[in-house]
């Protein structure tokens, strides 16, 4: 296996996101310049707002549960995938591993290092595309990736640099927020408003679903076991709240505010059906649960 993207064919079903079997009936294109563009939209994206609010205010207690989950031992070395500011990186550190926190969008990285250097812990910052991980082949006993590599958009691709970069008998544990949950719910809502995604692009909460993630690891892993969790969120006080929190602090939020600016129907539309998600989801005091799918897995 290879870890370079390269010229890269890809064939998507555009009724299901998912690729096809049969490139005769499919809609074809190449991933090369439109990849990389994509991935510079993707990187800008995730630097927009505030993420590093959103993982220490409403997410961080995920961090520690995939570590939990993943069972990490000192001295294991250890990839995070899509780390951000290392929600899980950092205790996966703290529990002695030897970590590398890897992202697209290095912007990240500052909050993290502050992270990193508040709990006295020491690991690497390193910049990489999930689906063309730097990597050699068995680098590491572990690879994690909380609500991270969901984002990468072709499924298939990332699950394979997933695979190729443990050693056999090595662990994956991920944490990826189902299509059913609050965080599904919100994408669907906010796909009629963002600008449309391009051709074999898929979306990310698929990797919350059960049969749709197993189907990407295949007979690569085995062991693979699978929970319906949720993460609480009490922070916002109504769904109003919820919505302008949201409008300046989350990048894919902000990026469909952005596609709308010039026509404020649409933006009417979107704040009413952004509140409707925190009202659908609200358990009666302000909080909801968010739900996501834990996966481990041992690499055979
Ligand atoms: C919702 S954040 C999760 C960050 C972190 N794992 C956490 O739990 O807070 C999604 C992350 O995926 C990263 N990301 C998106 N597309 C990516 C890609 N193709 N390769 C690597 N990272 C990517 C973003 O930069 C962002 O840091």
């Amino acid at each position: 296996m290879t870890g370079a993207l390269g010229e890269r064919t890809v064939h998507v079903d555009s009724d299901t996101d998912r690729p096809r079997e049969n490139p005769m009936t499919d809609t074809t294109i190449t991933a090369t310049d439109a990849d990389r563009a994509l991935k510079a939209r993707h990187r800008t994206m995730w630097g927009l707002g505030d993420y590093p609010d959103v993982a220490d205010r409403l997410i961080a207690e995920l961090g520690p549960r995939l570590v939990t989950a993943a069972g990490i031992r000192p001295g294991e070395r250890v990839l995070d995938i899509a780390a951000g500011t290392g929600n899980v990186a950092v205790p996966a550190a703290l529990a002695g591993a030897d970590v590398v926190a890897s992202d697209l969008t290095p912007e990240l990285f500052v909050a993290g290092r502050e992270f990193a250097a508040r709990q006295g812990v020491a690991l690497r910052w390193e910049e990489g595309d999930a689906e063309a991980l730097p990597y050699e082949d068995d680098s590491f006993d572990v690879a994690t990736s909380c609500v991270g590599i969901m984002f990468a958009p072709h499924h298939q691709t990332s699950a394979d640099e997933l695979v190729r970069v443990v050693r056999p008998g090595g662990r994956i544990a991920l944490i990826s927020w189902t299509p059913e949950g609050f965080v599904g719910d919100l994408f669907k809502t906010m796909k009629p408003y963002a600008p449309p995604p391009p051709p074999g692009a898929q979306p990310p909460p698929l990797w919350g679903d059960d049969e749709h993630v197993r189907a990407l690891l295949g007979d690569r892993v085995a062991d693979v076991e699978t929970t319906r969790q949720t993460v609480r969120v009490s922070a916002f006080g109504s769904p109003e709240a919820f919505r302008t929190y949201w409008k300046v602090t989350y990048g894919p939020t902000i990026v469909a505010y952005r596609n709308v600016a010039d026509d404020a129907e649409r933006t009417a539309a979107l704040d009413a059906d952004i509140a409707g998600v925190a009202q659908r989801h609200d358990r009666g005091d302000g909080s909801m649960d968010w739900e996501y799918l834990l996966l481990t897995a041992r690499v055979v």
